[in-house]
């Protein structure tokens, strides 16, 4: 009787986080590796899920190439409204991130 909630909640807890995975965390190793700062890389992870997780689920880096982003922001800056510096930060984000 008292199992059937909790099994419930178990089964949309496993749905939900198997939906999708969320861009992955900066790291102060990635920071390191590309020789930028850990707060730039994490600040572009936080813009990307705000800007580009509207439409569709925000991309992971891994999606695509380091050389294939910049022709991807190129479009989806757009799309997004980015400023200069947004879009600075997002790219960099993704960049470094496929290089894990
Ligand atoms: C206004 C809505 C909108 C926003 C905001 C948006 N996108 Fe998209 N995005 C789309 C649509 C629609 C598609 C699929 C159709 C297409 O490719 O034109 C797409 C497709 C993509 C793809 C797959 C395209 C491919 O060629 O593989 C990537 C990667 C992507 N978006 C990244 C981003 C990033 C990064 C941002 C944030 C800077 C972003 N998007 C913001 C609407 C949006």
């Amino acid at each position: 009787m008292t199992r059937g909630p909790a099994v419930i909640v178990a089964m949309l807890v496993a749905l939900l986080a198997g939906c999708r995975v969320t861009p992955p965390t900066a790291t102060v190793a990635d920071a390191t590796r590309a020789q930028v700062e850990l707060a730039q890389l994490q600040d572009g992870r936080a813009l990307m899920v705000r800007k580009c997780g509207n439409c569709h689920a925000p991309p992971m880096p891994k999606d695509h190439t380091a050389s294939e982003w910049p022709t991807k922001l190129d479009e989806m800056a757009k799309r997004a409204n980015l400023d200069g510096e947004q879009r600075f930060l997002i790219q960099q984000y993704l960049v470094v991130m496929t290089q894990r």
